[in-house]
């Protein structure tokens, strides 16, 4: 099968969230000149397209995916001037620019919202679902997934809304014709202004069924099952692709929660039908989760290996991966699948493992130098909804105190929150005021400008990774083939392409494991082409050491 080349397929994108990646007017709050400052950096780390999280005016009931005005940046950041500079100066270097586009709800404090809120006659009470109660009770039993029911009373209009995120989070009426108008103009707006594409939060979430049926009654979440994929949705980003995305040389990448291969291909497969570029889906997210990411287990490799194989092998040929292992809603990937005792040797491993298969990588920022996650020592230290709605739902099982801190420390998203960790001076030169939020003390150890000057840290892996995946072919395009599936402890695969062979032999195990080559791979007299320890002689057979990483080329 020939294999469609595109600019999309062949970037690596470098996630910002904002308000923690650098200030640079020392309010303590990152924000646009901090981001400025920063180009030059990430143009050196190979990257080519920056994704930002949501900078737009927000009342930051979810740190931004609470959107109030869409057309503007919020003022905490800079000016629409600044943004422009941005793009420009990001364009000069080489890097695209892909915006957040956050429509499956609003803030309450969008004039869309607080119009429709003032007049039950106002157009703008459409763009949202408004509906009476049943007798003292909501419209229906859905639960919102981050804080309490899914509706919130309103005594003026005697009427309820919608709000599957939080309460500040009206969800849109999509099925609104004018709605869907707006979420173009939007659209066009930035794509005029020069930006490259959207990242689409839970896109797949912005039909909901009709009637809005009562779900299966769930701790969290309640009624999921009525919006996921819901009735219309291909027949919306249908629209969306036609009316706008066509005309432009833009991507997307569409957030996926629950998406499965096959379904995704409806989406995504490269024929006339398809509506948009790429899906993030969660199933290696799931790998260390019971039912939730709030359920931690120990990491099952096996069922990481099986949710990469299965994308790798259904979208080989005419779809296309989005590749990623952090962003801002999870904890650092060291301490989920590495070990922050192996830090620099898991997050190496780490980035060679999943950044070598085919598909687009994202990394999201602080990942480059192997952040960790932090400790808080309190609920009162925490920001987040979702921790705060968490510490609601697990009271009701009897955990609070302390074993609630422990669990919240292990699974809140927060973890990937903490400001940027740029070298080793006070708040780790991520401002010079206060951050608001602080700093992972071990800064000192990790920090871009340590790892700058040491030709063996994190940082340089990356770059190397990069430029590797950049000057080889295979490394974007080649076929992938899963080796040792058995194993709890080796994730081995290869990739072939134009005749050219490369073999990813990566340890989840500080443990010593034998791994011998698989039939047909010499690697005596391969070329090793990335590691994170040094190796004496190339063999067909050896024992692991701690998080060992090898990418030979056949
Ligand atoms: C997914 C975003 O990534 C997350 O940060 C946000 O809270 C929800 N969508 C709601 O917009
Ligand atoms: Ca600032």
């Amino acid at each position: 099968m020939e294999i469609k080349k595109h600019w999309y397929k062949e970037m690596v994108v470098y996630q910002i969230w904002p308000r923690s990646f650098c200030d640079g007017n020392g309010d303590g709050i990152g924000d646009l000149t901090g981001v400025l400052s920063k180009l030059d950096y990430l143009q050196d780390l190979g990257v080519n397209a920056i994704w930002f999280s949501p900078l737009y005016c927000s009342p930051n009931a979810d740190y931004g995916y609470d959107i109030a005005d869409y057309r503007n940046i919020s003022p905490e950041y800079g000016t629409l001037e600044q943004f422009r500079q941005v793009v420009q100066e990001a364009h000069k270097r080489g890097m695209r620019i892909i915006m957040d586009l956050v429509v499956n709800h609003t803030s309450d404090e969008h004039e869309w919202f607080k119009k429709g809120a003032a007049d039950k006659n106002s157009p703008y009470h459409d763009y949202y679902f408004w509906r009476k109660g049943k007798g003292k009770n909501p419209p229906n039993n859905w639960k919102s997934v981050f804080e309490g029911g899914a509706w919130e009373y309103n005594k003026d209009l005697d009427e309820y809304y919608l709000h599957v995120f939080a309460k500040k989070q009206p969800d849109l009426n999509m099925d609104n014709p004018a709605v869907r108008e707006e979420v173009k103009q939007i659209m066009r707006y930035w794509l005029d202004m020069g930006v490259d594409g959207f990242r689409e939060d839970v896109i797949t979430y912005i039909s909901k069924a009709e009637g809005l049926p009562n779900g299966i009654p769930l701790p969290v979440g309640t009624g999921i099952e009525h919006y996921t994929v819901g009735p219309h949705l291909y027949e919306y980003l249908s629209e969306f692709r036609h009316d706008v995305l066509d005309h432009y040389d833009c991507f997307t990448v569409g957030e996926a929660p629950m998406m499965t291969p096959k379904l995704a291909r409806t989406f995504i497969a490269e024929n006339d039908k398809q509506v948009l570029n790429l899906m993030f889906h969660f199933q290696h997210q799931e790998a260390d989760c019971f039912l939730t990411d709030w359920l931690h287990t120990p990491l099952s490799l096996k069922k990481m290996k099986k949710a990469f194989s299965t994308w790798q092998k259904e979208m080989y040929g005419d779809a296309w991966n989005a590749l990623y292992i952090e962003n801002h809603d999870h904890p650092r990937a060291v301490d989920r699948f590495g070990s922050v005792r192996y830090q620099k040797q898991s997050a190496k491993m780490l980035a060679a493992m999943y950044i070598c298969q085919c598909g687009t990588p994202f990394i999201y920022q602080g990942q480059e130098i192997g952040m960790t996650n932090t400790t808080f020592r309190s609920l009162d230290e925490f920001k987040d909804v979702v921790t705060f709605n968490n510490a609601k739902v697990f009271a009701k099982f009897g955990i609070k105190g302390e074993r609630f801190l422990k669990i919240a420390n292990k699974c809140s998203r927060e973890q990937s929150r903490t400001p940027v960790q740029w070298d080793g001076t006070e708040n780790a030169g991520f401002t010079t005021g206060t951050p608001w939020m602080p700093v992972n003390p071990n800064y000192t150890e990790i920090n871009v400008a340590d790892q700058q000057k040491d030709p063996d840290s994190v940082l340089n892996f990356y770059k190397k990774l990069l430029k590797f995946r950049k000057e080889n072919e295979i490394v974007i395009y080649g076929s992938y083939e899963e080796h040792c599936k058995d194993s709890s402890t080796l994730y081995v695969y290869s990739r072939e392409y134009e005749g050219k062979r490369m073999l990813v032999v990566c340890s989840f195990t500080e443990k010593p494991v034998r791994f011998t080559a698989p039939d047909g791979f010499d690697l005596s007299n391969a070329e090793l082409v990335l590691q994170n320890y040094d190796v004496l002689y190339n063999s067909n057979s050896f024992l692991t050491k701690p998080y060992e990483v090898r990418v030979y080329m056949l």
